[in-house]
């Protein structure tokens, strides 16, 4: 019987060169931005508790109804892969009495997360997110700080065709009110709205601002609205982040009919979006959770981030450098065992004075390995034979050159640095 072709699950990817270079240059541009900007990275679990997210996203959530990879382990416990991590961060808080560190602390990420939803271009069920949050300040200029850092990501990364959105949601009491508000006036014009609308008027009746349906949108054109219901402080919160926005020079729109699909919003919330994108155009967004970390048994702590899409920054444009074939490729002219020791040690002298030097496969013949080495895109070769000779690629010329000492020399004359470093 043959054997099932074996595959990476629905929704799953592999990450192979070149993207995976182009990933990691992602990776060091957001490093770069937010370490200088004080953030520290920190990595947690991709596992937690199933009751974190329940508690953190909200039980009302698609994330929590419907997209989450749970399982029960051998004791017994649900533990879910982590969809998001903000939840997780703030656990990490509380656990680790963060709130005793200067305030505010800033953290950043990058790793994997998993939603079950159905995949598409810039949709996977495993997705990888960038992310940034600051606990422990309400002050409106953390709040345009991470906007501003998201952007300029965003922007250095190559992302074309932005547009930032945002919005205050104010506090979950002037929601709640706006929520019964919002209620009745859709139950008053219930029969124009489509099903899974009504369905969840009694769940979140904001979720209506979020559909397609062309009935529904021509009742939330007339709908009331959230930020004409704010509570006075909220209001002067929010003008403050917009006040700040301005100065940078950063464009943006207040869109009152903001929704996100995560339930601990407070105050501040924004996406960016990009027109290079399909369907799935969210490149990355977030926003203000003062209660969160009381919400999970911690000390009073007003935090803001956001995450954004890794795969959808790379499919929004991100090119990065090309990636740099070797400085060197150490051949050998003949098989035998010393001058494989002697080639060994070449390259590791070569990449011990910061060249990128390459091994090729001494068993071979020497006209593959100078084959490969062109292949590759090296600068030159250095064959090791009864004596050591340096072949430039560019030029062709080959000299004997004495030891690894010659050949940084040799190339250091010609070209580029051996440090990739990240470019804008
Ligand atoms: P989110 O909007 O759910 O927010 O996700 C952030 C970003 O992750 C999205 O803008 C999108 O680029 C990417 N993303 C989400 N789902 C998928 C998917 N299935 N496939 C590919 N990319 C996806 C959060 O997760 C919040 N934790 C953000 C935050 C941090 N808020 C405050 N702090």
């Amino acid at each position: 019987m043959a054997a099932e072709r074996l595959r990476a699950p629905r929704g799953t990817f592999d990450v192979l060169p070149p993207d995976s270079g182009r990933r990691r240059w992602l990776q060091a541009l957001c490093a770069e931005v937010l370490e200088r900007a004080g953030f520290s990275y920190v990595e947690t679990p991709v596992l937690e508790s199933t009751e974190l997210f329940a508690r953190g996203v909200g039980a009302s959530t698609d994330i929590v109804r419907k997209e989450m990879f749970t399982f029960s382990d051998k004791a017994g416990r649900s533990l879910t892969l982590r969809p998001e991590n903000t939840a997780g961060i703030c656990r990490a808080y509380i656990e680790h009495g963060m709130h005793k560190w200067p305030q505010p602390v800033r953290l950043w990420y990058w790793g994997p997360f998993f939603r079950h939803e159905a995949p598409q271009a810039g949709r996977y069920r495993q997705f990888t997110q960038v992310g940034a949050e600051t606990l422990g300040s309400d002050d409106p200029a953390i709040d345009a700080e991470a906007i501003l850092l998201l952007a300029e990501i965003l922007e250095r990364a190559g992302v074309e065709r932005l547009r930032l959105r945002i919005a205050s949601l104010g506090s979950p009491e002037t929601r709640q009110a706006y929520a019964e508000e919002l209620r009745s006036y859709l139950r008053g014009r219930e029969a124009e709205l489509a099903p899974e609308v009504r369905e969840r008027l009694d769940v979140n009746p904001l979720r209506a601002f979020d559909s397609d349906h062309a009935g529904t949108r021509a009742v939330m054109a007339a709908a009331p609205r959230l930020l004409d219901r704010l509570a006075a402080d909220d209001v002067e919160h929010f003008r403050a982040v917009l006040g700040l926005l301005d100065a940078a020079g950063l464009e943006y729109e207040v869109d009152t009919t903001l929704v996100r699909g995560l339930d601990y919003y407070t105050r501040t919330v924004f996406e960016f979006e990009s027109a290079a994108l399909g369907a799935q155009r969210g490149v990355g967004g977030g926003g203000r959770y003062d209660r969160l970390v009381a919400e999970l048994g911690g000390p009073d702590t007003p935090a803001c981030g956001w995450a954004a899409g890794v795969e959808r920054i790379l499919l929004a444009g991100a090119n990065g450098p090309a990636k740099a074939g070797p400085d060197v490729v150490v051949a050998t002219a003949t098989g035998a065992r010393d001058a494989v020791a002697r080639a060994l040690r070449l390259a590791r002298e070569l990449r011990a004075a910061g060249l990128a030097a390459e091994l090729a496969e001494p068993g071979r013949a020497l006209r593959r390995q100078l084959r490969r080495a062109d292949r590759v895109g090296a600068r030159a070769v250095a064959i090791v034979g009864d004596d050591l000779q340096l072949k430039m690629l560019d030029s062709g010329a080959q000299t004997p050159v004495a030891g690894p000492a010659e050949v940084v020399r040799a190339l250091a004359s010609g070209g580029e640095g051996a440090d990739p470093g990240v470019t804008a």
